[in-house]
């Protein structure tokens, strides 16, 4: 790999979407926000009324799939089929089905080459639960971002302000999702062996980013 890859792996609400988009700002490369890979397999099976626990069904589905990714100035566009669905895929149904069926290994293969073809011509931070792990194990800096659960459901729940008031079912949400994350058999989350861990919980995204440009500048 001659391009620069950093990998920001961790939970829901950690801050890697906000920390990978600034980084990659500072950095002058892109960011990839592979959770809306799995976003878009989940809304593509709601949309579809795909059957996904069936293996045949789920196969047939995802030789079909056609998701990809256009950078539009820093934001990032995911496309499936040519139509745009950024928009639809921020929903906690979709939050939830991401994360079940992200658990299945055909689903995590089949998107497995879209994240790794970007990676071969451009520098990028990416961020999701298995970069450092398994989808780039030869990255050029890992980071392990986390924080409490409760700073992390407040996080969102300051996001969510206009669609929910309901605190304990983001935490809820959250919980349900880190161990489903966590304990599936297929690329589960966790910090890489080589792997700078990263507390979010008491600093401010500027420190964080401070933190990360120190480690990658000292190299
Ligand atoms: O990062 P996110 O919350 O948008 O991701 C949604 C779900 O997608 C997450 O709960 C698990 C799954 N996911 C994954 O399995 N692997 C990734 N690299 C990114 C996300």
């Amino acid at each position: 790999m001659n391009t620069r890859i950093i990998t920001i792996d961790g939970p829901a609400g950690a801050g890697k979407t906000t920390v990978s988009k600034l980084l990659s700002q500072k950095l002058g490369c892109i960011y990839v926000d592979t959770g809306a890979l799995y976003r878009g397999v989940a809304y593509e099976i709601l949309n579809q009324k795909i059957k996904w626990e069936n293996d045949d069904i789920l196969e047939k589905f995802l030789k079909n799939l056609d998701l990809n990714f256009l950078m539009k100035e820093t934001n990032l566009i995911l496309m499936s089929s040519g139509r745009d669905i950024t928009a639809y895929i921020r929903t906690p149904e979709i939050s939830m089905l991401a994360s079940s069926s992200s658990a299945r290994p055909q689903v995590r293969a089949a998107l497995l080459d879209i994240q790794r073809n970007i990676a071969r011509t451009k520098d990028a931070v990416f961020e999701g639960r298995d970069m450092g792990t398994v989808v780039f194990p030869h990255a050029s800096f890992k980071f392990f971002l986390y924080a409490d659960l409760t700073v992390r459901a407040k996080r969102r729940f300051d996001e969510m302000k206009e669609v929910t008031k309901d605190l304990s079912n983001i935490q809820k949400d959250i919980e349900t999702r880190d161990k489903n994350d966590s304990n599936r058999i297929s690329a589960p989350l966790k910090p890489a062996k080589d792997a700078v861990k990263i507390n979010s919980s008491f600093l401010t995204i500027e420190e964080v980013i401070e933190k990360m440009l120190g480690y990658i500048e000292k190299a």
